[in-house]
C-alpha cells in the first residue's frame, strides 16, 4: 500500500493556506482512496537546528519529540511529497533543516537510514514567480533523492504570489489531476 508524506514548506502564517499547498491538495485528490496520506507542516514543528557531530560524536542519540515524529513519518512512507515554495531561488528553510537532519538520521545507531531511503519516491510540488527560476531547488532535490538511491519525479509547478494566485494557473491545476498518475 502506498502512504504520502505530505512536507509542506510554506512560512504563512498559521491557518494561512500557501500556493504550494493549494496545488498539492489538487494533485493529491486524484490519489487512490487506499493511498494513505499524511500532511505536515513544517514549520509548526520544533525543529532543533541540525548540529555538524559528524566528526566528533561521529553519532547521534535517537531523535525525541517533533524530530522523532518526522523521521518516524518519513521512514513510515513510501513517497515523500516536498510541498516547497521557492526562496531566493533555492530550498526554504524548514525543508532545508529537515534535509539536514537526514546527515544526522544517517548516523543514528540502530536506523539504517540509507537502506531505508532507497526506493522511496520523492515528488515535488513547488510554487514560484517563475518555472525558470524554480530549477536551482529542483535540481537540489534530485541531487539530494539520488545521494539516497531515491527515484526522482519530474516535479510539478505552478505560478504562485499571493494566497490563492496558483488558482490562475490552468495549465498547472490541470497537470495536477494526473500528477500521481504519471
Ligand atoms: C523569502 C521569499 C523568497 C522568495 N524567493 C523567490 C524566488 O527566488 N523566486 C521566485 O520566483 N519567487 C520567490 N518567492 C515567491 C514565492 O516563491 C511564491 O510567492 C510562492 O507561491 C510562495 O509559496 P506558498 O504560497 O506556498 O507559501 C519568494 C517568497 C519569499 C517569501
Amino acid at each position: 500500500m502506498s502512504r504520502f508524506l505530505f512536507l509542506d514548506a510554506t512560512t504563512r502564517e498559521p491557518g494561512h493556506t500557501g500556493n504550494s499547498e493549494t496545488l498539492a491538495r489538487h494533485a493529491a485528490a486524484s490519489l487512490p482512496a487506499a493511498a494513505e496520506q499524511r500532511w505536515l507542516k513544517l514549520a509548526e514543528l520544533d525543529l532543533p537546528p541540525f548540529v555538524d557531530l559528524r566528526h566528533t560524536a561521529g553519532s547521534y542519540p535517537p531523535p525525541t519529540g517533533d524530530l522523532k515524529t518526522l523521521l518516524d513519518a518519513t521512514l513510515a512512507a513510501t513517497d515523500l511529497v516536498f510541498v516547497s515554495p521557492v526562496y531566493w531561488f533555492s530550498v526554504p528553510s524548514p525543508l532545508k533543516t529537515y534535509l539536514d537532519h537526514w546527515s544526522a538520521w544517517l548516523r543514528v545507531p540502530g536506523v539504517d537510514f540509507k537502506a531505508a531511503m532507497a526506493g522511496k519516491r520523492l515528488w515535488v510540488i513547488a510554487t514560484s514567480g517563475s518555472r525558470e527560476k524554480a530549477q536551482p531547488m529542483f535540481d537540489s532535490y534530485r541531487l539530494c533523492a539520488e545521494f539516497l538511491a531515491m527515484e526522482f519525479r519530474p516535479p510539478l509547478w505552478g505560478k504562485g504570489g499571493a494566497p490563492g494566485a496558483v488558482l490562475a494557473d490552468t495549465e498547472a491545476l490541470a497537470a495536477a489531476q494526473s500528477f500521481f498518475a504519471a
